[in-house]
């Protein structure tokens, strides 16, 4: 297929990211031939390889010349090109049903499945997370988890060095890392035997930053690390203010856990004890994993080291989070609480980008449906039939992964049989909601959200519970304990059956639905992502030759239906909503969602403090697990802007 055709082929999908999906293996001298798409090194850095996407035009022995997609020609040896063993999204879907399906337990349902599965990722229906993309049937190595949590580091350099090496290998091999510091002592606190202080959590949060920096993922993206600290850590302001104040841990992106209590001493104006374990007691070293409930529990002593207005640690967080969207807030005692896995695994930390809370060493792998494939437009409604089925089949997608990925680590192997997490999420809702003329953010589009994703998590749910009756339950499920979560409780109020359904065949995974960004699967297919609304209709990308003016193409569809026209109300981008639009949207799915979600609620540049804390204070009344805002203009440097700069 020549590279014009490919094109055609891939028309509105972006072709980058797509290829990077793509199964490729290692050229030699016998595979590779001229019109071959191949990864070339063009720059042969030792500490910096470049490769680069092209086409084998020439070839003369074990000679090729490649020609790059910025039009270079570079000669190589054939022996060092990776080839692209896939042509068409078809190819990609065939590779990942066979390689789903092939954990079923018999030829006959190897082969119903593969058929099933392939059903659903027709037509990009169910996109699966970049890394099974990357992974599935391609690769031995790379694992099919986007997200990872590693235990809090033991408070010792042995201790921090283990965290650092986990994080290292789990990052290598394409993972998303997250890492929940408060295990480690404060700064200037004693460290017996050297005779010294100790240079704090957040110094030692910025090695793992460093370190993050250097990391290829998989041969094509950057590591990505999520830090954490929670509200009673004395070092939690100097966490607050560690980028702007130090210019550090850049590669990182900062959350601090927020407790129940902490929002009443806010709330009620009281004062605030930031403590830490007495590292001298006798099993310090053995026992703190910075979990301050479980070590009070046991009668330990905490040693108070600072007392503060909670409004004060709280105002930081909100200026901090208005000037630079950074930190996160998870309201983690409210996310345990909510949890499935709450009487056997508490929620320590979530992956990069907020969107999967974890224990110690768990893992989730994530998979969306593209909802922007279900609207029904001779009824006008959505296609509920089809997202049934897509939706079930999709939760054995996702269960199945658990058995096809490979374990570096035998400790992620134990817990992700311990509770099958999977997280099934959406793209395309901005898409949808727009044929279905509902305008993102209005009253109406709360009540939909609540019917659609209620919808969804009843399907979902009940798939999970029929796997388990043929497959068995999550080792660590108990009926009664499981169906007293917060979540749980939710659910089983509002569709009994899922209760009855659980206490008959029992339930295959701990959680079953993930909202994550889908930033780079949702722009491959091109839809909106996640859970957003458009962020514009007409954008200027910056490209190497100035500004391309682009329209998304529904925008573009409409426009050239209406000539002369102007957009409608309902094509509503996130700058026309209101911060708190954006809160109630998210409060309204983070019902139906058993882990959380990845969103942002974008704010006006003239928004103020006062409005930020009360956006926040907003967001957890309504039992949103997390927040993160952007500021318009707030960051030196916007990727896409919405309007063109001369
Ligand atoms: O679209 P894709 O499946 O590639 O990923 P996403 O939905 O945008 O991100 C999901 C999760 O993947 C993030 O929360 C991270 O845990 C992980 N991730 C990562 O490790 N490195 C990146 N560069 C992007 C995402």
């Amino acid at each position: 297929m020549s590279t014009v055709e490919r094109k055609q082929r891939l028309e509105g999908l972006s072709e980058k990211i797509f290829l990077d999906r793509y199964a490729w293996k290692d050229a030699d001298s016998n595979n590779a031939k001229v019109g071959d798409v191949v990864l070339v090194l063009t720059k042969d850095d030792p500490k910096f390889p470049t490769k680069e996407v092209g086409e084998i035009v020439e070839r003369t022995g074990r000679v090729v010349t490649v020609k790059t997609r910025s039009g270079e020609l570079v000669q190589s040896d054939v022996e060092k090109l990776t080839l692209n063993i896939e042509k068409t999204p078809e190819e990609m879907w065939d590779r990942l049903a066979a390689a789903m399906a092939s954990v079923e337990q018999t030829p006959e349902l190897q082969e119903e499945w593969t058929g099933k599965f392939r059903s659903i990722l027709d037509d990009w229906k169910l996109v699966p997370g970049g890394r099974i993309a990357a992974g599935a049937g391609a690769s031995e190595e790379l694992t099919l988890f986007n997200c990872y949590v590693v235990p809090s580091p033991k408070d010792s350099r042995g201790g921090i060095m283990q965290t650092l090496s986990e994080m290292t290998e789990i990052m290598a091999r394409g993972g998303g890392v997250g890492i929940n510091l408060s295990s480690l002592r404060p700064r200037r606190a004693i460290v017996r035997g050297v005779n010294g202080s100790s240079s704090g959590s957040v110094s030692w949060g910025g090695l793992f930053s460093y370190t993050t920096g250097l990391i290829e993922q998989g041969g094509s993206r950057r590591g990505a690390l999520m830090l954490m600290i929670n509200d009673w850590h004395p070092d939690v302001v100097d966490f607050i203010t560690v980028k702007q104040t130090m210019g550090q841990v850049t590669n990182a992106n900062l959350s601090v856990c927020v407790s129940n209590a902490f929002m009443k001493a806010v709330k009620e104006d009281l004062e605030w004890e930031l403590v830490f374990p007495d590292t001298t007691d006798p099993d310090y070293d053995t026992i703190w994993d910075g979990d301050l409930d479980k070590w009070k529990a046991e009668g330990r002593r905490v040693i108070p080291y600072r007392t503060v207005r909670a409004r004060d640690v709280w105002h930081t967080i909100i200026e901090s989070a208005w000037k630079s969207a950074e930190p996160g807030v998870v309201f983690m005692e409210y996310y345990n609480q909510m949890s499935n896995s709450w009487y056997f695994n508490p929620i320590i930390c979530t992956n990069p980008c907020g969107e999967q809370g974890l224990p110690g060493w768990g893992v989730c792998n994530l998979s969306a449906v593209n909802l922007s494939k279900f609207y029904d437009a001779e009824n006008h409604d959505v296609d509920w039939a089809d997202l049934a089925t897509t939706t079930r089949y999709s939760v054995r997608f996702l269960d199945n992964v658990i058995d096809k990925t490979p374990y570096h680590f035998p400790e992620n192997e134990a817990n992700q049989k311990l509770e099958r997490r999977v997280g099934l999420g959406t793209m395309g809702l901005a898409e949808l909601m727009i044929k279905l003329n509902i305008r993102y953010g209005s009253p109406e589009s709360l009540e939909f959200l609540d019917k659609l994703y209620g919808f969804m998590a009843r399907e979902a749910y009940l798939a999970s519970a029929e796997i388990a009756g043929e497959k068995g339950s999550f080792q660590a499920f108990d009926t009664d304990k499981y169906l007293q979560s917060g979540f749980m409780r939710n659910i089983t109020e509002v569709y009994p059956e899922v209760g009855e359904s659980i206490r008959k065949h029992g339930m295959r995974n701990v959680t079953v639905i993930t909202q994550a960004p889908t930033g780079s699967t949702g722009t491959m297919v091109g839809t909106s992502t996640g859970i957003e609304p458009y962020f514009a209709f007409k954008y200027y990308r910056q490209s190497r030759l100035g500004y391309d003016e682009q329209f998304v193409p529904i925008a573009q569809e409409w426009l050239e239906a209406h000539p002369g026209e102007e957009l409608p109300e309902y094509f509503v981008t996130s700058m026309d909503l209101s911060a708190k639009d954006h809160i109630r949207a998210q409060a309204a799915i983070q019902r139906w969602v058993d882990s959380s979600i990845s969103k942002t609620a974008n704010c006006p540049s003239d928004f103020t403090v006062e409005e930020t804390a009360e956006l926040y204070e907003m967001a957890f009344d309504l039992g949103c697990k997390g927040v993160t805002i952007y500021r318009d203009g707030s960051r030196d440097v916007q990727v896409l802007e919405t309007t063109k700069k001369e």
